[in-house]
């Protein structure tokens, strides 16, 4: 069995494999490069949320296709100068802009041990596909799903969307539609959802084929919670013009201020009329974790597929998302597709099928359930419902520091972990625009914003196990000191204004 490690030959030539010379060389790098990886992590706090890039570090990345070796070494520092400084910044407790989870340690490593293993998971006979099987599981124990569900990890909650809307179409039209395409009929296929609903929403009606257009966007109340009559009232008028409303998405936690439709109220109305209930719970999703907040959630077990990204508010490292499948048969029917050099066995590497290629687009997928099972193992679920919980008191902080400031404004409850409010002044937009461009630029926090009701918000959305109330403290400190000298500076003054001379 043992080979013969370099026997050469003239015709093939020396070995070009892209092993070290030197083992012990590349494990004393290796260990460097770990020991900082934890000291980064560790000292996240005392850094800035986020750097503007300099233009002669842009300007590295700019450069020639490397067409010989390069020293390890030297890239490593190459990598700790110029990238690792100004990455996101959605490691840092600061971080509250979009929705950006913070990660976590153990996931960390685990990714590293994953490039180790460069398993392949879209099939074949291994345990890192019955890891990724034990997070469906798992997945579906959380979320209430019977067993016969199937589960897919992929980029992100978008991919998981349109995922879902594929796996709709193909359960209204047919497996049929796959050969010959969605056809007249699919010209009919309309589906719904609400104005607060996240863009990813209406790109996969647009990605599927079917148009933006045939997706009903339907009103909000106050705390932006879907109006489930007025779509009930839609889905008769276009039943009524002869159209065929086959998919209906409720949003568990909106990607403004954190809205969960009544989910309930919703999976029943897909009952009645026969349409396909897919949630949107890219963050919200695992609020089921946190006992305060799953009641808020029922209804979720009766969808028919759920989307979530465990790199949310479950802290995996970027990126994990997760689309879970109410009837596995239905997900396989939209996606499986056979091939001569896929063939499946009973016995031997190429058994095990279904595989997870027969679960969605993708063939060649990494090992994203490792650090999911590193992190839900070494944390347990009820320590990340304490997280999420945390999150949304910390929410609930923030907005009483604003309602109780006079010179801020709540634009909108904050009913899960999201607080949107802006500094009182005239020309409120431009002021707060500037402002959130500021508080980035000093490093002290990184809020994004968003317009509600056609007003300019600040958004801090807290998702971050790290972020603590001293965090939320500077945030408004800030806001209120941008604030001050945005509104009082004269034109001059206010070229002047050098955010990094607020402290951190
Ligand atoms: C409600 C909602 N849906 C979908 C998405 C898109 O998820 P991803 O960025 O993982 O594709 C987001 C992202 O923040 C979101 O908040």
């Amino acid at each position: 069995m043992s080979a013969s490690p370099s026997r050469q030959s003239p015709a093939i030539g020396p070995s070009e494999t892209l092993d070290p010379q030197n083992w012990d060389e590349v494990r004393a790098q290796g260990h460097r490069m770990l020991d900082d990886m934890i000291d980064y992590i560790a000292g996240i706090r005392d850094q800035p949320v986020w750097r503007p890039i300099p233009d002669e570090v842009r300007a590295r990345f700019r450069a020639e296709l490397p067409l010989a070796p390069s020293d390890l070494g030297e890239i490593y520092r190459e990598y700790s100068d110029f990238i690792a400084p100004y990455a996101t910044g959605n490691v840092h407790p600061g971080f509250m802009g979009w929705v950006h989870g913070g990660g976590n340690v153990v996931g960390a490593l685990a990714e590293m041990l994953a490039g180790g293993l460069n398993a392949n998971l879209g099939g074949r006979d291994h345990v890192p596909i019955e890891v990724e099987r034990q997070i469906t599981e798992w997945t579906r124990t959380m979320l209430g799903f019977p067993p016969g569900a199937s589960g897919i990890f992929v980029t992100g909650t978008s991919m998981a969307n349109l995922m879902a809307v594929w796996v709709a179409r193909t359960a209204t039209l047919g497996e049929a539609a796959r050969q010959h395409g969605v056809g007249g009929e699919g010209g009919l296929l309309t589906a719904y959802t609400s104005t607060a609903a996240h863009g990813c929403i209406s790109k996969a009606m647009d990605l599927a084929g079917f148009g933006s257009d045939a997706l009903r966007s339907m009103p909000v109340d106050r705390s932006h919670r879907v109006d489930v009559a007025a779509m009930r009232a839609q889905i008769k008028r276009d039943r009524e013009v002869g159209l065929r409303p086959f998919l209906v998405v409720g949003s568990a936690g909106t990607v403004d201020i954190g809205a969960i439709d009544d989910i309930e109220a919703l999976a029943a109305l897909c009952r009645e009329e026969k349409l396909w209930f897919h949630v949107d719970g890219a963050y919200g999703a695992l609020g089921v974790l946190a006992p305060a907040l799953a009641p808020r959630l029922a209804g979720l077990q009766d969808a028919d597929s759920i989307a979530l990204d465990f790199h949310k508010w479950g802290q995996v490292p970027y990126d994990a998302g997760f689309l879970l499948v109410r009837d596995g048969e239905r997900h396989r029917a939209a996606f499986a597709a056979p091939a001569v050099y896929l063939r499946r066995e009973t016995r031997g590497l190429a058994s095990g099928s279904p595989w997870p290629c027969d679960l969605g687009p993708d063939l060649s997928r990494g090992f994203r359930a490792l650090k999911t099972w590193f992190t839900l193992k070494t944390y347990g679920t009820e320590k990340l419902g304490a997280v999420i919980a945390r999150c949304c008191a910390l929410a609930r902080y923030l907005e009483a520091r604003v309602v109780a400031e006079p010179r801020l404004e709540l634009l909108a409850p904050a009913g899960l972990n999201i607080v949107c409010f802006r500094y009182r002044a005239g020309e409120a937009d431009a002021v707060n625009g500037e402002i959130v461009i500021s508080l980035q630029e000093s490093g002290i926090a990184a809020p994004s914003t968003t317009v509600l009701d056609g007003r300019l918000a600040i958004r801090a959305a807290i998702v971050n196990h790290r972020t603590d109330v001293g965090d939320i403290d500077r945030l408004v400190a800030a806001v209120l000191e941008f604030g001050a000298r945005r509104t009082q500076a004269s034109p001059d003054q206010l070229k002047a204004i050098e955010p990094s001379s607020l402290a951190m």
